[in-house]
């Protein structure tokens, strides 16, 4: 997830536009930023000596000059790069900018964005992953283009100059060079001394922001909403070309399409939150997108194949790590973790468990190698957004000395979990602002899935379709959720407890979680089977009890079991919210329901979290609560 800002209009406010476009963005992003921004033509006298772009040493000059368009990159906030731009920076015509959360590629200088072609007159912003970049790149670098970054972005200008030498004008060398990218993208490029922004989007948001001075384009309309508040959403497979005095939008094929221009309503006070009150709604509500991201070029539907090429070098096959001769039995994984992403491991090393692999999961700060067993057999997984977390990375530091072979699975690209441990995966969920972890928690149990049929079988045609159809699933939870008024029949509780069994039991955990850290109200999450070992002397007709009951516990006789629980739940007066796919098997036994779409065993779980997610949040809301920052939390816990 990164941010991507583009303006042509005034030609004295091109660089302060793409600097306040890119503060309203820095939530979608903040570990590098540039811009690039296309000069009217100039004389050969005064042509710049380097045609190359590139990163300049001395913060003096500008970090590039290609030709006629000048690009300026840094590794970092937004603030580095705005130090690092000289006074009186050249203004031009039409610029592009962005803001960058990695997925290839650590933050640094040469991996930010803009990229640029060979020549430097092509320059270009991107925001999603291309997938088939690998094969462009070789083909273009068999075709004598050179690159510079290690990103998945720097094949698109490329293509676009090739498409330029081959004679076609821009915006027909712009359609081609994106007709090539597989994957999903915001992207938009400008071309030297051309004052025109050409965009176009498939599977990553874009708007266009039609004003007065100007035309705008961004991942979000906070990027521009301080200069106009009249905007056209972008669909998949729509292309835009923006000038000073118009927008033009086309298909794929380049026929012009009817369009509205919308208003939008919001503060501008409010807009970092696109129209939100709170960072973790929207969090919750980026679910399906952070999903699609995480899921991007590591399953393939046609083979039925999950692999995560960061794991390449890891075999869980005995004997694989020490040398010795396999015993065909396979290594022990051992997770470590704290809080929500804790309840992330715990359904992790169940899937695996599942696969046949001896996995555990272990709070961090209680792991300690002196009383869990560890060798060179063994393999840790640190789970950890932040890749901070004091616990988890002392954890991570013992297993490493004990000789485990260590992982990272995180969602901070060169963060400490990381850059310490043998390999690392992303969760590519985008920056979480909301101290409560919600679109984090997704992701790393769609990571984790990913984890364990990439360590193991190499996934299933069914594994497959399950995880493509969960950013769907998700999608319809939001659109078709009732927790609004759930939350409101229960806002004057004071305790709550949400139960569950097999995948659900770590969904019902973290349900309890989220609904103390940002309600205030006690509440309690756990295997379904431990009520009648000591909570249920607590259930009263004034403790809501939140069952969450999918398929995943219909292949045993889990579903027949938690209806018992909710029998004896209920037997004390306890009001019942189910949360369910199958609301004919278990809707006649509960007060309440809340449907979610089944995406078959192990993965609709993932959906019934969110509706939870969404019952606290409105609790939260309805109570005035601090949500986006509840008390005594901080988002990274850098302390044991
Ligand atoms: C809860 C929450 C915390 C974190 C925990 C671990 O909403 O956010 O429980 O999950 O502090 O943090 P990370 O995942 O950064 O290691």
């Amino acid at each position: 997830m990164c941010g991507i800002i583009g303006y042509t209009g005034d030609g004295d406010h091109v660089m302060d536009v793409l600097l306040t476009g890119l503060s309203g963005l820095e939530y979608r992003g903040y570990d590098s930023a540039g811009v690039a921004i296309s000069e009217p033509e100039r004389t050969a006298e005064t042509e710049p000596a380097s045609s190359r772009a590139g990163v300049a040493s001395t913060p003096a000059e500008p970090s590039a000059v290609a030709g006629d368009v000048t690009v300026h990159k840094r590794e970092g906030e937004l603030a580095a790069l705005e130090d690092a731009l000289p006074d009186g920076s050249v203004d031009g015509a039409a610029g592009i900018g962005h803001t960058r959360w990695s997925t290839h590629g650590p933050p640094s200088d040469a991996n930010a964005h803009p990229h640029t072609d060979c020549s430097g007159h092509v320059a270009v912003v991107h925001n999603g992953i291309i997938e088939n970049y690998e094969e462009l790149r070789e083909e273009l670098a068999a075709d004598g283009h050179a690159f510079e970054s290690d990103t998945d972005t720097e094949v698109v200008p490329h293509l676009l100059e090739r498409e330029l030498a081959r004679g076609a004008d821009p915006e027909a060398a712009f359609r081609t060079a994106v007709s090539r990218l597989a994957g999903s993208y915001a992207v938009a490029a400008v071309v030297a001394g051309d004052e025109t922004v050409y965009a176009a989007r498939h599977e990553s948001p874009l708007v266009l922001g039609v004003g007065g001075d100007g035309h705008f384009l961004a991942s979000d309309v906070p990027a521009f909403i301080e200069y106009t508040d009249r905007v056209i959403y972008l669909d998949d497979g729509e292309f835009a070309t923006v000038t000073p005095t118009g927008v033009r939008i086309a298909d794929e094929r380049g026929n012009t399409l009817e369009t509205s221009v919308e208003t939008i309503s919001w503060d501008p006070e409010d807009a970092g939150k696109s129209g939100y009150d709170h960072y973790m709604l929207k969090e919750i509500n980026e679910q399906p997108e952070a999903i699609r991201d995480c899921l991007r070029e590591r399953v393939e539907e046609l083979s039925g194949s999950v692999s995560v090429s960061e794991l390449d070098d890891v075999s869980l096959v005995r004997g694989s790590a020490t040398d010795g001769d396999s015993t065909g039995r396979l290594r022990p994984v051992q997770f470590v973790a704290c809080g929500t992403s804790y309840h992330a491991a715990l359904y992790g090393a169940r899937l695996l468990r599942e696969r046949g692999v001896p996995a555990q999961s272990f709070l961090a700060s209680e792991y300690t190698t002196d009383r869990v067993p560890v060798s060179a057999e063994t393999v840790a997984v640190g789970v950890t957004q932040s890749g901070e977390t004091a616990d988890t990375l002392r954890a991570l530091r013992e297993a490493n000395r004990a000789g485990a072979e260590t992982i990272a699975l995180t969602n901070v690209v060169g963060s400490s979990a990381a850059r310490e441990c043998d390999h690392v995966t992303y969760v590519r969920a985008g920056p979480e602002i909301g101290v409560a972890a919600t679109k984090t928690f997704a992701s790393q149990q769609v990571a984790l899935a990913m984890l364990a049929a990439a360590l193991t079988d190499g996934g299933s045609q069914a594994l497959v379709e399950s995880l493509r159809a969960i950013p769907d699933g998700i999608q319809r939870v939001l659109d078709e959720t009732n927790a609004r008024a759930v939350a409101r029949e229960f806002v004057d509780s004071d305790a709550f407890f949400f139960i569950g069994r097999g995948y659900d039991a770590p969904v019902a955990m973290e349900g309890a979680l989220k609904m103390k850290e940002i309600t205030y109200r006690h509440a309690e999450g756990f295997a379904a089977g431990e009520l009648k070992h000591g909570p249920l002397a607590l259930v009263t007709e004034e403790t809501p009890v939140f069952a969450t009951m999918t398929d995943s516990q219909s292949g045993g006789d889990g579903l027949s079991k938690i209806l018992g629980n909710v029998r004896e739940v209920e037997a004390r007066g306890a009001p019942v919210v189910a949360v369910t796919d199958q609301p004919e098997a278990v809707g006649g036994s509960a007060d309440h329901v809340l449907e979610v779409p089944s995406v078959g065993p192990a993965f609709t779980p993932i959906l019934a979290n969110v509706q939870l997610q969404l019952v606290s949040y409105w609790v939260a809301n309805e109570l005035g609560r601090s949500i986006d920052k509840p008390r005594n939390l901080a988002k990274s816990v850098t302390v044991e």
